[in-house]
């Protein structure tokens, strides 16, 4: 693990246009980070999805079709709290089921797992930690007819053919009736999504430059964070924000642990994070690429937003 993240680091700095994986983000300042962008009001995501699952859990629910009990598996669950609404409608009106949520960070499992049993004493929960396609493959052997939950717009993190290749996946460790809710960002108002990704505060920069602040601690490296800023970028003809690092001045930084020396020119880029947007015929091709059909399309008021229900094609 801590390997690939290291080599990965080495790949993306050493190549003719520099770039990092969005994934990397995430360690526990990152992932502290993001929890303050989503309190942000410019990062309407949040909200958007919350109020989808706010008023529309019963018809989602209905729309499943599910003989009970069944299950919820929750791939990347973070802190759980748009997911929060789902649940409590499910305990509520008594219907039976099991959450499952999934996670790479034992510590996010863990603070979720406490706030959901306190919160809902009722529900039932088998948290798990580590990869999702060993979880989801586990699962797709018993009877339980299963619900995958993918939120929060992650698909949009991923190149065209890395999202089909990730979606056939979820969709090879499907069962027939089982369905999948992806949660995807919509285009809209190109000065909204500009806002969301370049917020005055700079706190989508401290999460950029995080980054390297983590590379400097685990690969023994010396960026000097002051002499980098963040750039970001919305097109609104294909929909990709694209964030980068800029480099302020001729400079070069070692990496001790890797071994190297990289060189930066004045106002050089690194490529941090892909963050697509998708209007709903993009999303009806994306999902028959991957071999879903679309049951339905639960958008927020706003149309920004849509959690989206698929099935695997017949
Ligand atoms: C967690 C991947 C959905 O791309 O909107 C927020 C991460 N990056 N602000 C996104 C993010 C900059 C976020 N996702």
């Amino acid at each position: 693990m801590n390997n690939t993240f290291a080599n990965d680091i080495l790949k993306g700095l050493t190549a003719k246009k520099k770039h990092l994986s969005s994934k990397y983000f995430y360690d526990d300042n990152g992932s502290r980070i993001f929890q303050e962008i989503m309190q942000m009001p410019e990062y309407y995501l949040t909200d958007s999805e919350f109020e989808i699952l706010s008023l529309q859990s019963k018809q989602i629910v209905e729309a499943l079709e599910f003989k009970q009990p069944f299950n919820i598996i929750e791939l990347g669950a973070g802190d759980g709290f748009k997911t929060f609404k789902l649940l409590e409608y499910l305990v509520n009106a008594e219907i039976e089921f099991n959450y499952v949520p999934i996670d790479i960070s034992q510590e996010a499992i863990t603070i979720l797992s406490n706030k959901l049993k306190e919160r809902l004493p009722k529900l039932s929960i088998q948290p798990k930690v580590g990869d999702y396609f060993e979880v989801l493959n586990e699962e797709s052997k018993n009877e339980i007819p299963s619900l995958l939950l993918f939120l929060g717009s992650n698909i949009g993190n991923y190149l065209k053919d890395e999202a089909i290749n990730l979606l056939k996946l979820f969709n090879q460790n499907m069962n027939v009736n089982d369905k999948l809710l992806i949660g995807i960002d919509l285009k809209k108002n190109p000065l909204t999504i500009h806002n969301a990704y370049f917020d005055k505060e700079g706190v989508t920069k401290r999460f950029n430059l995080n980054l390297l602040i983590r590379i400097n601690r685990e690969l023994n490296a010396d960026f000097k964070i002051d002499d980098f800023d963040f750039y970001c970028h919305y097109n609104p003809v294909n929909g990709e924000v694209k964030s980068y690092i800029v480099s302020l001045k001729t400079q070069t930084v070692e990496i001790k642990k890797l071994d190297v020396t990289i060189e930066f020119d004045q106002n050089e880029l690194i490529w941090t994070e892909l963050s697509k947007k998708y209007d709903l015929n993009e999303i009806e091709a994306l999902a028959g690429e991957a071999n879903f059909s679309i049951n339905n399309n639960f958008l927020d008021c706003k149309h920004y937003f849509t959690d989206s229900l698929w099935v695997k094609k017949a």
